[in-house]
């Protein structure tokens, strides 16, 4: 099983999810259930992924207890603001077909439309309420986490973020080390482009393992969640076989020289919604 990894508001959850961004809708319940089956405990979704109602149906069919998995989805920029906020969670649940979900997230801070704060404040909400056991936020700078805990005086559980080893976040998770803020990686393999990378390929022969293994294994090691995205059983149960080696300290110095300023795959959050 994963680890268990303490949040800021009492609860845990499992440091190794599946993430289903790009998962098609018609196949999204059979590669949870898939998940479930070889052990996973926690899923990743998004209103944005237009697959919440395959997650919920998958936690359903794999016969695997509801409150013995961590789902988590999140709101999208179109609908920032505390009441619109209000609306979508709504809207995500019954597509799920659940009563709570375990982790809601703001998506994206979309700092141009300047509404994240309200959005916060529904979300401090919707905790209070216990329909959302966890909330936190993904894709957050520094300044966009100092306004709302300055604001709300609640820090949030998780920051979801771009982070694999060629965009390591460094700065970033050192604020969220000083708030109790849990990292949580996205793309965590750099969307498979790092698989190829020859330093990973070192590290993963000398453990015997695969690359997707030993970069998973290197987010396990960083103390950060980290949610591999696969729609193939096989590589869905390789990407959880990773919980019986350890990178050394020589192997975590080779990662940490992989990392590059110009490194990220993803959209800039000051820029994006
Ligand atoms: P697929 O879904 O066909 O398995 P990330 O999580 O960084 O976004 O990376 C996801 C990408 O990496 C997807 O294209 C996924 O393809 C691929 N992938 C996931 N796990 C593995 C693995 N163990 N080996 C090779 N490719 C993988």
């Amino acid at each position: 099983a994963a680890p268990a990894i303490p949040l800021n508001d009492g609860r845990t959850m499992p440091q190794v999810g599946l993430g289903v961004w790009q998962a098609p809708a018609e196949v999204t319940a059979e590669v949870v259930r898939a998940a479930l089956t070889v052990g996973y405990r926690s899923v990743d979704t998004a209103a944005a992924y237009r697959n919440e109602r395959g997650v919920g149906e998958g936690v359903r069919s794999s016969g695997v207890d509801r409150e013995k998995v961590f789902v988590t989805t999140k709101l999208w920029n179109d609908d920032h603001g505390y009441d619109a906020t209000l609306r979508a969670f709504e809207a995500s649940l019954a597509r799920l077909g659940l009563e709570e979900v375990d982790l809601y997230l703001i998506h994206w801070p979309a700092p141009t439309q300047d509404r994240y704060l309200d959005s916060w404040r529904a979300l401090v909400r919707l905790r209070e309420e216990g329909r959302a056991r966890s909330i936190g936020v993904s894709n957050f700078m520094i300044e966009h986490l100092r306004r709302i805990i300055g604001e709300t005086g609640v820090a949030p559980a998780v920051n979801q973020i771009e982070l694999h080893p060629k965009f390591q976040q460094t700065d970033l998770r050192a604020f969220h080390a000083g708030q109790g803020i849990v990292t949580e990686s996205w793309s965590p393999l750099g969307r498979g482009r790092l698989l190829a990378d020859p330093v990973v390929a070192k590290v993963a022969a000398k453990h015997a393992t695969t690359p997707a293994q030993v970069i998973i294994r290197w987010h396990i090691d960083l103390g950060l969640i980290v949610i591999p995205k696969s729609v193939n059983p096989d590589r869905i149960a390789e990407n959880f076989d990773v919980f019986d080696f350890r990178l050394d300290d020589e192997d975590m110095a080779a990662f940490a020289r992989l990392d590059d300023p110009a490194g990220r795959i993803g959209p800039d959050p000051l820029a994006f919604g």
